[in-house]
């Protein structure tokens, strides 16, 4: 589990934090037995946004390094072989939404609370707010957020699809690491393949996301495989040895 640790900034997301995120996630990445990521907030945020105080003296060829800063860590989370799982325990605001969204699924605290207040500071979201936003909610729901700053419950997250479940908030933790558990038992190929086709699949067209499916389908049979020994494990009634 990754915490974000800056609770008297409400986690604001700085120069540090992309460092270090970045830094963590190659590490991650080479290690085999890490099977599921789940990133989390201390204290009463999640992450309430890019740091403010780091932003307001930069210039127009600053601001858009910083943005591209964000978005290319955000697109690593999301392209990490393994499932990122968002326990969002607070406020979800600007680049906290924005990380969020970059993680494969999202449970919320029923106190979570979330919105793009950009237009509040005359900004607009740096970190893929507005692409990844309409396609996780839909247009209307997204430029609602985004065109009023609003912010949102947890309930009416769930609604528009934004987070997968609530939970009261002393559950959080447990729901999610049983959620990550629940991943972790499964063929661990299997798992990875599923998010790789499920995100391939979303920028490509349909057929080409159908015969991105076939071809890692078969790529889990074979002598030794881990398809074979799932599939085997079910004929013999016994569990799978991974
Ligand atoms: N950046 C820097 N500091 C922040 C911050 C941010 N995004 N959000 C909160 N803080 C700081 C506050 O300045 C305050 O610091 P001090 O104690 O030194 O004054 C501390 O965190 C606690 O915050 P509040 O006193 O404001 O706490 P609150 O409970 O009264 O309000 C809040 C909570 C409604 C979340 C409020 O802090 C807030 O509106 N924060 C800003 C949210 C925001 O606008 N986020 C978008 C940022 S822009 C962005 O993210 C762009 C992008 O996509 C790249």
């Amino acid at each position: 589990m990754v915490k974000i640790n800056r609770p008297k900034a409400l986690n604001a997301l700085n120069t540090r934090f992309f460092q270090e995120m970045d830094a963590m996630i190659e590490d991650v990445s080479g290690m085999q037995d890490v099977k599921v990521m789940v990133i989390t907030g201390e204290g009463k945020a999640f992450v309430a946004g890019a740091d403010i105080a780091e932003m307001v003296n930069k210039s127009p060829e600053e601001g858009t390094a910083f943005s591209k800063v964000g978005q290319n860590t955000f697109n690593s989370i999301e392209k990490m072989d393994i499932p990122v799982i968002a326990a969002i325990n607070g406020f979800a605001l600007g680049g906290g939404l924005e990380l969020a969204m970059s993680c494969d699924i999202r449970i919320a605290s029923s106190k979570a609370r979330f919105g793009q207040p950009e237009v509040n500071l005359g900004l607009i979201p740096g970190y893929a707010g507005t692409q990844r936003l309409p396609r996780l909610a839909g247009k209307g729901d997204a430029l609602m957020l985004l065109l009023t700053g609003d912010m949102i419950g947890a309930g009416e997250a769930l609604r528009m699809g934004l987070v997968q479940k609530v939970v009261e908030p002393e559950q959080l933790t447990d729901e999610v690491m049983n959620l990550a558990k629940t991943i972790a038992s499964k063929g661990p190929q299997a798992v990875k393949k599923v998010k790789k086709v499920v995100r391939e699949g979303l920028q490509t067209d349909f057929e080409s996301g159908s015969n991105l499916e076939s071809k890692q389908f078969g790529s889990l049979f074979g002598k030794g495989s881990e398809g074979e020994e799932g599939m085997k494990a079910f004929l013999e009634k016994r569990k799978p040895e991974w």
